[in-house]
């Protein structure tokens, strides 16, 4: 695999400001989530070969690449977030010859591809945690894990009191070879995950191989699944609370951001860096404080981290502009671009959650119905806000369809491990991972072939909301997605440069001026803000009548205005 690809226009930055023209520093990536994308065969389950058919679509919208959620070998416990062989795609996605074939496809059309890559933990059916059972307490292979014999008389109580985070403890007793119980090991997450002991050289060694052989084969980049987790304090401490874990209030935590983390992914960096055109990393990386998220992207550790604290601000104009302002200046510190997510494959579709009431769970808010055309009508005002922002966005597939959040699953179709797990604080992921709508007024509208399944229930109502159904409506959430993207590439002022300049304003509305030419509004109160027309509307996330001198932006729009 070559890297084929010539610079993107995105790369275009404002000549006014200094910053570097990578590519990464603006792109709009597109997570997949590949069983629920397109399913080649049938199975109900979406494919790598699926995702491939789909690749010209994905060009079109006008991203500049893709992130794919796990698709290597996986018992599946935490749909693919356990991987058993990190070398091999699982059947049930295709194989590895799909895989290059994907990247040359992608490559092809401009789109670079980041894979994800899991490095907390394995699969318990990994070989070397196989193993590490099989052979009993006195396996090496044990000390690539976390073992440690149970507390109590007879070893009955976990050796420490932390949580998982899918609830229940994190510690799960074996079985030794003769029957008798035996020690313990830590996840976590589901007890099907055990964690890695990364104090152990195999381990990160492993890991290294594991990137290289991913890069050899061609990808553009990794995203760090629970990058903030990788390195335990010594001893295992208690925690002292024995509820689940909040991820964004962890405080000074015994198995969360820890400092050596970054020792590894300033040894990871070096690797990123032999290869042609710019490979990158994306943390999950949940900290305490916007400024120890910014440790991840340094300049010689990883390119960029998740904006969690973005993800669960309020829709509140003053809320908003602080947590921006604070986003920019932490990443500004480092010299990394900021990033922007609104939905991803762990929380509520922001369809519904910008308009469910704060329940104080900034990563899973409990899914809510709410009024699906205000739903959509915020949602696409948020978009807009998001994609005015400098820096990279990531985008989760669905949101450009508008779909909401599939809230009335029924338990026995669920199949998040948290959900299970009665207490998890992720138990409701199912609702945004339901099947993309492709085409046709039936399940599984075009997901799959006609009459195939797919792995969870899609709503009768989704007919309407198909790519087919949307394309070439000027009205639709397809189009606003495709004309925002295009205009993004289009115009300097929305590069990479960290240009943002925050207007005075009415209250609830927030203005902010990207450069000198491009001014966004966003209308965040209850009601319709008149103000003096600033420039020329370019786009607007919903109706509106922007032609007079003075002009009415409704509630929860957003304009976008060369000025
Ligand atoms: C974060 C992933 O996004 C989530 O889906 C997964 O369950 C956990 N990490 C554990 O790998």
């Amino acid at each position: 695999m070559t890297d084929q690809l010539s610079a993107p226009p995105s790369a275009l930055v404002d000549p006014g400001v200094a910053a570097p023209a990578s590519w990464w520093r603006d792109a709009v990536i597109y997570q997949i989530y590949p069983r629920s994308f397109a399913d080649s065969d049938g199975d109900g389950i979406g494919d790598l070969p699926g995702i491939r058919s789909r690749l010209p679509y994905l060009r079109d919208l006008g991203v500049d690449a893709v992130w794919l959620s796990p698709f290597y070998a996986s018992p599946q416990a935490d749909a693919g977030y356990d991987v058993a062989d990190y070398r091999t795609v699982d059947p049930m996605f295709g194989t590895l010859a799909d895989a290059r074939a994907l990247l040359g496809d992608a490559h092809d059309l401009g789109l670079r591809v980041i894979v994800d890559l899991v490095p907390n933990h394995s699969s318990d059916q990994h070989e070397w945690f196989r193993r590490a059972l099989a052979e009993g307490p006195g396996s090496p292979l044990r000390a690539r894990y976390h073992f440690r014999p149970g507390r109590g008389a007879d070893g009955e109580l976990p050796p420490n009191d932390w949580p998982s985070i899918f609830g229940g403890p994190a510690w799960t007793r074996t079985t030794d070879p003769d029957g008798t119980p035996g020690d313990w090991y830590l996840h976590l997450f589901a007890p099907q995950q055990p964690d890695f002991n990364w104090d152990h050289p195999a381990v990160a060694d492993e890991f290294r191989t594991i990137l290289r052989f991913w890069l050899d084969l061609g990808v553009d980049g990794f995203r760090i699944d629970v990058a903030h987790g990788l390195v335990k304090a010594e001893g295992l401490p208690d925690v002292g609370v024995r509820t689940e874990w909040h991820l964004l209030d962890v405080g000074v935590s015994p198995c969360f951001d820890r400092d050596g983390v970054h020792d590894i992914y300033r040894s990871w960096r070096t690797i990123l860096d032999e290869y042609p055109g710019e490979r990158i990393a994306v943390a999950e990386a949940w900290a305490p404080t916007l400024g120890r998220v910014a440790d991840y992207v340094r300049p010689d550790e990883l390119h960029q981290a998740f904006n969690f604290s973005y993800l669960g601000t309020a829709w509140d104009a003053a809320a908003q502009r602080r947590a921006i302002s604070e986003s920019l200046a932490a990443m500004r510190q480092v010299g990394a671009p900021a990033t922007w997510t609104l939905s991803n494959h762990d929380v509520v579709r922001h369809t519904n959650r910008l308009l469910q009431p704060d329940d104080g769970d900034v990563a899973g808010r409990r899914p809510a119905e709410v009024d699906p055309v205000a739903g959509l009508r915020r949602a696409r005002a948020a978009t807009l806000l998001l994609l005015a922002l400098p820096g990279s966005a990531y985008l989760y597939q669905g949101e450009e369809l508008g779909l909401p959040e599939v809230v009335d699953l029924p338990p026995e179709v669920r199949q998040d491990p948290a959900f299970h797990r009665a207490t998890g604080q992720d138990g409701y992921r199912d609702g945004c991972r339901v099947p993309i709508p492709w085409a046709g007024d039936r399940p599984p509208y075009g997901f799959g072939p006609p009459g195939g399944a797919s792995w969870l229930p899609q709503p009768a109502s989704w007919a309407g909301l198909s790519v087919a159904a949307q394309q070439g409506d000027p009205a639709s959430t397809l189009e606003l997605y495709r004309a925002a993207l295009a205009l993004r590439r289009a115009d300097p002022a929305l590069g990479a440069a960290d240009n943002l300049r925050w207007c005075a304003a009415p209250e609830g509305l927030l203005v902010f001026e990207r450069g000198t030419s491009l001014r966004c509004t966003v209308n965040m109160s209850a009601g319709p803000i008149r103000i003096p027309r600033p420039g020329a509307a370019l786009l607007t996330s919903g109706p509106a009548d922007l032609s007079g001198a003075q002009v009415v932006i409704p509630a929860d729009t957003t304009v976008w205005w060369a000025v």
